[in-house]
């Protein structure tokens, strides 16, 4: 189970570059969910990845995963129990080492080196039939560079590598953001593939409607560094891209409301 309770982080505080971009920020996820965050663009769902993560420590609140209050955890002791694939297809990989060479690393995450030796011809069948369930043609690859790799065959590869040992939770931001709609579709499937098969705890970042309305099992909507909304259930079931453009719409016209007040402030005031 992965707890976020109250979680805070401003950026460049107390200066005119001042960012709020966490505001208390509560969110729990079963273990086994799956968890489709969409939102504006700079409402926080990096930052919130990014403290999950550790690659920066939060303001105030805390962070618990499997019972353990990871808050303080440095990023690299983290990711042990975190898998992790971003938008760009070349983060998380060794751009110059062979496609098999990443996935032995991957495998080997946190175990001690010499183990590594011994696994040989019983990795290399594993590593095989793990790439040929991909679908991707990578099983001709295995002794490429990443970095001949078109990006749907790397982010599927980043894919497998964040799971192949089981992580606590897998975290994705915008992972098919970057890739032709015919890759995204081939790795967006994989993805909710691998999710469910392993039953990971999921949080998934993506700006796709589609995605958000037809995977997961609870969409999560953020705005202005909050949670404004989050279906679970059979009402995450019910919705449809157009409730989901509907809602977007109204946040919206909110905002220019808002704007709208603002400016007729500032005007009173001048
Ligand atoms: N390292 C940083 N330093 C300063 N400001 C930052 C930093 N990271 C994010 N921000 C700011 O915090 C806010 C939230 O950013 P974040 O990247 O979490 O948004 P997002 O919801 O992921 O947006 P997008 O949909 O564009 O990816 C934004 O205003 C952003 O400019
Ligand atoms: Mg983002």
């Amino acid at each position: 189970m992965l707890e976020i309770g109250a979680v805070r982080k401003v950026f460049n505080p107390g200066t005119p570059n001042e960012v709020r971009a966490l505001q208390r920020v509560d969110l729990t996820l079963d273990d086994g969910s799956f968890v489709a965050i969409i939102g504006t663009n700079g409402s926080g769902k990096s930052t919130l990845l990014n403290v999950v993560a550790g690659t920066f420590y939060p303001d105030s609140g805390t962070i618990r995963l499997g019972g353990a209050d990871i808050t303080r955890w440095p990023e690299h002791r983290r990711a042990k129990l975190i898998g992790r694939v971003f938008q760009n297809p070349f983060s998380g990989t060794a751009p110059s080492m062979a496609v098999a060479e990443n996935l032995a690393l991957a495998a080997r995450r946190g175990k001690p080196r010499r183990l590594g030796w011994s696994v040989g011809r019983q990795m290399k069948g594993e590593l095989l039939e793990r790439v040929r369930q991909l679908n991707m043609g990578l099983e001709d690859q295995l002794g490429d560079p990443i970095g001949v790799l078109s990006g749907g065959q790397r982010q599927a590869l980043t894919l497998l590598m964040a799971t192949w040992l089981k992580p606590d939770l897998l975290l994705l931001d915008e992972h098919t953001a970057a890739l032709d709609p015919k890759s995204a579709d081939q790795v967006i499937e994989l993805t909710d593939q691998i999710i469910q098969r392993e039953k990971l705890t999921t949080l998934m970042v993506t700006h796709s409607m589609h995605q958000a309305a037809n995977l997961g099992d609870r969409l999560v909507m953020m705005h202005r560094g909050g949670v404004i909304q989050d279906f679970r259930g059979s009402e995450k079931r019910r919705l449809r891209v157009d409730d989901l453009l509907a809602r977007f719409e109204e946040v919206r016209r909110a905002e220019q409301l808002d704007e709208t007040a603002a400016g007729m402030l500032r005007q009173a005031y001048v």
